[in-house]
Formats: C-alpha cells, sequence, structure tokens
C-alpha cells in the first residue's frame, strides 16, 4: 500500500503546486475539497492532511472553514497560509485583517529547527501572500519561526503533529520549501518515498482489470500522449479484449494522422481502426460560430462515431479516455470560477444519452508523469512530446467558421510554426506553440499589388500544467522567420500578430 496524503483545498491558486511538490518527493497524494466529508478523507487512510491557503479571510460570511472532525482523525497536519489561519481560528488563536496585505519575499528566522524546519539554517527566504495575520496563538501552540512583520510566521502544537507556516512552501519563490515539504512527508508523517511510475503501471493495470472484468473495452485514441498512454495501460490489463478507435476528424494538425496510425502500426499487438469522419465533422460543424457552440457539435459527432464504431463490433461496455488531473481538479473547484470556462478537457463535454461506462486511468496524473510512464511504456518521442491539443482541434482555432479552406491555410502556418520552433530547439520548453487564424482581413502589400487577406496569430506559452500560463518571451529573429515564411508560403495570409497574454487574465486557446 502507498502511503496517501490528503491535501484540503480551501481554493488557493497553489493547490495543485502542493500536490506537484508532494508528489515530487514520490508520496502519492490527493486533493480533496475542502468541504469533502472527513469519511472520504478517512477512506484514503492518509499519513498525514495538508490544508491549502485561500483568497478567503476566516471572517468572510461564507469563509470555507476547517471541519473540527478532520482533526480528530489524529494524522499530522500541516496548515499552509489561510490553512494555518483556519486552524488558528478553529482552535481558540486570534486572527485579524494585516494592515495591509503582505506579498512578496520575507526572511523567516527560525526559533525551532527539530523537525518541520529542520535543515534550513538560522535564516532563509520565503514567499508571502496573505491579508490576514495571526495576533495571538492557540493555547497549546507554540511559534517556530518569525518574520519582522510576522511574529508567528510558522507555529507547531506543543505536543501533537500539527504544524503551520504562514507563507507558501510550495512556490520556487521559497527556495527551503521542498525541505519543509519532505521534513513534513518523512519527518513527522513517516512516510516513504515509494510512489513512482512503475508502481502506477502495477496499481492501474491491477484497478483496470477489476473494473473492466471480462467486459470489452473502446479506446479512443486522438494522436496525444494522454490517450495513447491510456490505450497501452487498458491493453497490459486486458489485452485483445481493447478496441482502439483513431478518429481523424478533419480537425487535426499536419501529419497527425499518419504519424498516429505509424506509430501504432509499429505495435501489431495494439490493433487500430482508423476512421475517416472529417466530412462528418466539417458537414455538423458548418455554419457554427460560438465557441461553446463548436465543443457540443463536436463532442456529440465524436460519441456518435464510437457508437458506431462499436454497434459494429458487438457489445462494448466501457470507453476509456485520457482524462488527466488537472481536468478533474477543475471540474471540481472549491470557489474560483464557479462558471463555465470552456467545456472542455473530455470531463465536460459528452453527452448525457452516452451509452458507455468510462474508465479513466489516468485521472489521477499530471502531464509530466503521464510522459514518464509513456517512456516507460515505450512511447515513441514523436507522440510523448507532441504539445497538448485540444480534443475540438483547429476548430477552436479557426476562430469563426469552420472550413476546409480555412483549416488548410492554418494547417500550413501551424506546421511551420512547429518546425521553426523545433529547428530553433524551443519546443520542448513551450507548454503549446501554435498558430490561430483569425476572422479579420487586413490590408497588406504584396509586389505592388493591393492585398486583402488574413491574419495569423502566434501564440506560445510556458506553463507547468496548462492551468496558468505565461506567454513565452521567444526570442525576435525566431518569431521573425515564423511570420515571413507564413506570410511567403501560405497563400491566404498577409499578416501574422504575436499573442503576448497571459493566463489569467486570457486562456491559452483563443476560443
Ligand atoms: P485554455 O484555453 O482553457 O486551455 O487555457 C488549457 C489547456 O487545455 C487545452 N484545451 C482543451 N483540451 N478540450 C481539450 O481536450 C478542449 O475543449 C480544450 N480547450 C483547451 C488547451 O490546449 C490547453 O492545453
Amino acid at each position: 500500500m502507498t502511503d496517501t496524503i490528503v491535501i484540503l483545498d480551501f481554493g488557493s491558486q497553489y493547490t495543485q503546486l502542493i500536490a506537484r511538490r508532494v508528489r515530487e518527493c514520490r508520496v502519492y497524494c490527493e486533493i480533496l475539497p475542502c468541504h469533502a466529508p472527513v469519511q472520504a478523507i478517512r477512506r484514503l487512510n492518509p499519513r498525514g492532511i495538508i490544508l491549502s491557503g485561500s483568497p478567503a479571510s476566516v471572517y468572510d460570511q461564507d469563509a470555507p472553514l476547517l471541519d473540527p472532525d478532520v482533526l480528530a482523525l489524529e494524522r499530522p497536519v500541516l496548515g499552509i497560509c489561510y490553512g494555518m489561519q483556519a486552524l488558528a481560528h478553529l482552535l481558540g488563536g486570534r486572527v485579524a485583517a494585516a494592515a495591509a496585505r503582505e506579498y512578496g519575499r520575507a526572511e523567516l528566522r527560525i526559533d525551532d529547527a527539530s523537525d518541520l524546519l529542520a535543515g534550513l539554517g538560522a535564516e532563509t527566504r520565503v514567499w508571502m501572500s496573505h491579508g490576514d495575520k495571526i495576533l495571538s496563538l492557540p493555547s497549546d501552540w507554540t511559534p517556530i519561526a518569525h518574520t519582522e512583520n510576522a511574529p508567528y510566521a510558522a507555529m507547531r502544537h506543543t505536543s501533537r503533529p500539527l504544524y503551520a507556516v504562514q507563507f507558501h512552501p510550495e512556490v520556487v519563490h521559497t527556495p527551503g520549501g521542498r525541505q519543509i515539504i519532505e521534513n513534513f512527508l518523512f519527518k513527522v508523517c513517516g512516510c516513504s518515498a515509494t510512489w513512482t511510475m512503475r508502481s502506477f503501471i502495477e496499481k492501474a493495470v491491477q484497478g483496470i482489470r477489476e473494473t473492466v472484468g471480462g467486459e470489452r473495452v473502446l479506446c479512443a485514441l486522438s494522436g496525444g500522449v494522454d490517450s495513447a498512454v491510456t490505450a497501452l495501460l487498458v491493453h497490459q490489463a486486458i489485452a485483445d479484449r481493447l478496441v482502439s478507435v483513431f478518429v481523424d476528424n478533419g480537425l487535426l494538425r499536419q501529419g497527425e494522422a499518419v504519424s498516429v496510425m505509424r506509430a501504432f502500426r509499429e505495435r501489431p499487438e495494439l490493433p487500430l481502426i482508423a476512421v475517416d469522419a472529417s466530412a462528418r465533422f466539417l458537414r455538423a460543424l458548418k455554419g457554427v460560430t460560438d465557441p461553446e457552440e463548436k465543443r457540443k457539435v463536436i463532442g456529440a459527432e465524436f460519441i456518435g462515431v464510437f457508437e458506431e464504431e462499436a454497434r459494429k463490433l458487438g457489445r462494448v461496455e466501457f470507453l476509456a479516455q485520457g482524462t488527466l488531473y488537472p481536468d478533474v481538479i477543475e471540474s471540481q473547484r472549491v470557489r474560483g470560477p464557479s462558471a463555465t470556462i470552456k467545456t472542455h478537457h473530455n470531463v465536460g463535454g459528452l453527452p448525457r444519452t452516452m451509452t458507455f461506462r468510462l474508465i479513466e486511468p489516468l485521472r489521477e496524473l499530471f502531464k509530466d508523469e503521464v510522459r514518464e510512464i509513456g517512456r516507460e511504456l515505450g512511447l515513441p518521442d514523436s507522440i510523448l512530446w507532441r504539445h497538448p491539443f485540444p480534443g475540438p482541434g483547429l476548430a477552436v482555432r479557426v476562430l469563426g467558421e469552420v472550413t476546409q479552406e480555412r483549416l488548410e491555410i492554418l494547417r500550413s502556418a501551424d506546421a511551420i510554426v512547429e518546425e521553426e520552433l523545433t529547428g530553433a530547439g524551443l519546443y520542448r520548453d513551450l507548454w503549446q506553440g501554435f498558430a490561430v487564424l483569425l476572422p479579420v482581413k487586413t490590408v497588406g502589400v504584396m509586389g505592388d499589388a493591393r492585398t486583402y487577406e488574413n491574419v495569423v496569430g502566434l501564440r506560445a506559452v510556458t506553463s507547468e500544467d496548462g492551468m496558468t500560463a505565461d506567454w513565452a518571451r521567444l526570442p525576435f529573429e525566431v518569431l521573425g522567420v515564423i511570420s515571413n515564411r507564413i506570410i511567403n508560403e501560405v497563400k491566404g495570409v498577409n499578416r501574422v500578430v504575436y499573442d503576448i497574454s497571459s493566463k489569467p487574465p486570457s486562456t491559452i486557446e483563443w476560443e
């Protein structure tokens, strides 16, 4: 049994980062919403519990407070930022609004280096980001570190393994953060570092076998690493009761269909049914310009195609999907954006009438973990490292109506972007780099003639998991070459622009 840590999410933008840091220490963890019933926590039998930060104040009317039953589980607890205030508030300490929000670097002076703060020296830099501060500690708690502004920058219970820090150990701006998390996991909770991708594969294969029983599974391959890894795992579990279907929806990147077929042809043990459904998708998209409508139309067509294929195959009970952890978390946010931003990531877009039962073996993993598994399972680099690509494909990158002609323009421009980023050695450093086709025309001059043609937007971002992203500072020379090549080589384009917006407040895709 792998040791598990539960992270209770009070709505911080950094909650996923906490999870990543814990898993980087090779300890398995799961994020649960802070209002999760205590039985859900007990069921995971965690070695310890981490309370995340939050944009809230414990005095807000609808503040997400800490359930006292969580402490009654008698597991070690580490409260981070708001998690510390929630602990203090629950246990009778005094929390109050600070005169000013403390945001940024602070020097932490360590008063007790015996366990949580061991190995950090007398002073270390930490990252603060909080509005409220603690004025007095609950009884039986003692300070273990302070900063100039915060006499209680870290505290611990005098007899129980309960700890809290006002700063954020999970962010890179806290250089000793990794040490603090390791101290909590290994010294305080007594975890062992046994969470490896090998152990995940074994557990996942076993789980799939148990769920599927003697039934058959259809796996929809998209060409991306997530669905390819899903197929390989399911195949390890149930061998030829897996049927993989690759649907060419006509919305793929240049050469994508061919490269998927080639990769799978090299694995004859994984039989692949290829369906060319491009005409059908284009027909369904005719006249559709609203981004959400496009996603719904495409989701419905996908399921239509799978159901048709499944019918030809006789009884197929399950559909396997490559849903990842960030998708799952985005759909169960505690606070934050409760409105739909985009119904994406597999989770949202499926029609209710679907007749399959779903299996999603990657729903606890981050992208880099999936890539590691893919490597273990022998996937080629061309699939492992290709940038993430949205399910609705180029349909959400051809802004406005999707036509064959506009798809062709975009595909050619996008192929140039990929080629040049790869040539410049930048492709792997980016989370995504791609072209979008705008629904406006602009005036240009070519030779002596006026042109009135399309604009291509370039989007290149760095990101850890797609939930937040920054625009990539691509070298001007690379941008120059991409722009020249697109305007010279792609008929119908006379202008290229570069997108310099971060997420939030923009999103990575334009639709
Ligand atoms: P946004 O545009 O929301 O994208 O910042 C975040 C990540 O998700 C991908 N994405 C999608 N993936 N179906 C998907 O499977 C979708 O409808 C969809 N929309 C966006 C996007 O490419 C980025 O990696």
